[in-house]
C-alpha cells in the first residue's frame, strides 16, 4: 500500500478516515481496480464516497484520486456500493444514489451509473433504475448495492431490496444498453432471514450468489456474527425467472470480521470489507477505521465455495517441524503442511502482554483474540463472542494445509477452502510466532510479500 508506516501494508485502507465495503472490482485496461466505499473526514460512516485503488498484482495498491462524491440531488447523502463493468473500451460504474429526504420511509435509494474512459476519472450518467422501477409493495428506502454483468447478449443487475413492512429480497433487471433497465423478477421468491440484504454478488460460471444479511436470527455456533455474509449454489434462470440451487445459505467466512465482498467482474477473485457494522475500530488512533480483505481465489467444489488467498508473494525455503518452532512475524503469509495432524496450536503477534492464538480442537479451530491487544467492542452476546472466540470446521484428511496471511491489523485463515478472518491490534513489538504440533511429517513455509 502507499507509504504510510501505520496503515496495513498490503490490504486496502483508507490514505485518512473510514472505509467499508469493496465496490466496483474490475480488470480494465490491463490493471486490477479496487473502489470502495470511503468517508475520508472521519473514523465513523459519514455521507460516503468511492475510494479508488489499482494494482498490478493484487497485493500492491496504489491509491486514485477518489471516484464518485455525492453531488447530485438523487445521491446527495452517499454514493452507496456498486459494481463496475467494461463496454465499448468504457469503464461504467454502477452505484447506489442515497437520498434522506428527512429519513424514515421518506429515504431514497435508486441505482446510477457513471462512465470513464481512462479509468480515473467519471461522468455521472444519471438514475437508471428509479423507485419508479421497483415492482408494487417494495420498499424504495432500501433498495441498494447493483451488482452488473453480461451475460446471453444482455445486462443483467442484481440489487438488494426490501418488501413494505418485510425482511431482505433480490431483485434481477435486465437492459441492452446499461441505461434503460427492466424488472425480471425476484431471486427467491420470499423473505430471507436478514430484516436486509446487502451487496450480492453473482458468478454464472461457478454458479454461486454472494450476499451480506442484516440481524439474522441466530442459528446456533453457525451463526455469531449479527451480520453474516452467506453464499448458496446454483443458477439463475433466466427463463422461468427464479435461482435453482441449494436453498440454505452457508456461511462465506467463520471469522469476526468479514462483510459484504464483492467479485472482480473478469475474474474468479473475491475481496470483502474486513470489518463489521456495530463494531469499534481501536485504529482510530492511527486516524483510519476499516479495511479489506486480502482477495481470494474462490471455486466451487462439492457442494462448497472453496477460498485461496490470491496475493503475490516469494516463497522461503520449506523448514521441517519437529514438535515447535519459534520465528517472527508482523506481515506476510506462511503455510503449515502436516500429515495426520493429531495437535496444533498456534499462537501469534506474541509480545509481552499479548498473542492470538488458533488452536486446533477436535473437529474444529478455536481461534481467540481475547488477549490480542486492544480490545474490539461488539454488540454479540453469544458465549463465544464474550470470550473473543470464533471456530470453523476442520476439514482436512490424511494431509492438511493451513495457510495464514498477517498483516499489521489482521489474521486471515485458510484451511481446506474454508477462511476465518478477524482485525486484531496488537501492542507495539508484538512480532513472535509461536507454533507446537504433533503430525507424522510437518513442514513451515514463510513467504515474502515486499
Ligand atoms: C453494506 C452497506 C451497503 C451500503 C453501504 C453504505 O456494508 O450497508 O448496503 O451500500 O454499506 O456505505
Amino acid at each position: 500500500m502507499d507509504n504510510n508506516t501505520l496503515r496495513p501494508s498490503f490490504h486496502i485502507a483508507g490514505e485518512q478516515g473510514w472505509i467499508n465495503d469493496p465496490n466496483g472490482l474490475i480488470k480494465f485496461k490491463g490493471k486490477y481496480h479496487a473502489f470502495y466505499q470511503s468517508y475520508p473526514a472521519d473514523t465513523v460512516w459519514g455521507p460516503i464516497i468511492w475510494g479508488h485503488a489499482v494494482s498490478d498484482d493484487l497485493t500492491h495498491w496504489k491509491h486514485l484520486p477518489n471516484a464518485l462524491y455525492p453531488d447530485r440531488k438523487y445521491d446527495r447523502d452517499g454514493c452507496f456500493s456498486g459494481s463496475a463493468i467494461e463496454w465499448n473500451g468504457s469503464l461504467y460504474l454502477m452505484y447506489t444514489g442515497h437520498s434522506l429526504n428527512g429519513g424514515g420511509n421518506a429515504i431514497r435509494q435508486v441505482q446510477c451509473l457513471a462512465k470513464s474512459d481512462d479509468g480515473v476519472s467519471f461522468v455521472k450518467l444519471g438514475v437508471v433504475i428509479s423507485s419508479d422501477d421497483l415492482p408494487d409493495g417494495y420498499a424504495p428506502e432500501d433498495f441498494r448495492d447493483p451488482k452488473v454483468w453480461r451475460e446471453n447478449d444482455k445486462f443483467y443487475a442484481i440489487v438488494a431490496a426490501r418488501k413494505k413492512h418485510g425482511r431482505g429480497r433480490l431483485l434481477i433487471y435486465s437492459s441492452d444498453d446499461l441505461l434503460k433497465w427492466t424488472f425480471e423478477f425476484d431471486v427467491f421468491g420470499r423473505d430471507c432471514a436478514g430484516i436486509m440484504l446487502e451487496c450480492p454478488d453473482y458468478k454464472s460460471d461457478l454458479g454461486v450468489l454472494i450476499y451480506s444479511e442484516q440481524f439474522a436470527p441466530t442459528d446456533g455456533i453457525r451463526h455469531l456474527n449479527i451480520h453474516t455474509t452467506r453464499y448458496v449454489l446454483g443458477k439463475l434462470d433466466y427463463k422461468n425467472k427464479r435461482f435453482i440451487g441449494s436453498d440454505r445459505g452457508h456461511i462465506c467466512d467463520y471469522g469476526f470480521d468479514f462483510y459484504a465482498p464483492q467479485t472482480f467482474l473478469n475474474d474468479n477473485v473475491m475481496i470483502g470489507w474486513m470489518d463489521m457494522w456495530d463494531r469499534t475500530h481501536p485504529s482510530y488512533v492511527y486516524g483510519f477505521a476499516g479495511m479489506l480483505t486480502a482477495p481470494r481465489r474462490i471455486e466451487v467444489a462439492g457442494d462448497r465455495l472453496v477460498q485461496s488467498p490470491a496475493i503475490a508473494a516469494k516463497a522461503g525455503r520449506a523448514k521441517k517441524v519437529n514438535g515447535t518452532l519459534s520465528d517472527r512475524m508482523i506481515t506476510g503469509m506462511f503455510t503449515v503442511s502436516a500429515k495426520n495432524l493429531r495437535a496444533l496450536d498456534l499462537k501469534l503477534r506474541v509480545g509481552p502482554d499479548c498473542y492470538t492464538s488458533l488452536k486446533l480442537a477436535g473437529d474444529e479451530w478455536v481461534f481467540d483474540r481475547s488477549n490480542s491487544g486492544s480490545e474490539i467492542r461488539m454488540h454479540e452476546k453469544d458465549p463465544d463472542s464474550v470470550r473473543g472466540i470464533r471456530r470453523m470446521p476442520f476439514g482436512s484428511g490424511y494431509e492438511t494445509r493451513l495457510t495464514v496471511v498477517m498483516d499489521k491489523y489482521s489474521v486471515e485463515i485458510f484451511e481446506n477452502g474454508r477462511a476465518l478472518t478477524s482485525t486484531i491490534y496488537p501492542h507495539d513489538g508484538a512480532d513472535g510466532l509461536e507454533l507446537s504440533i504433533e503430525a507424522d511429517d510437518c513442514e513451515y513455509i514463510k513467504y515474502d510479500i515486499d
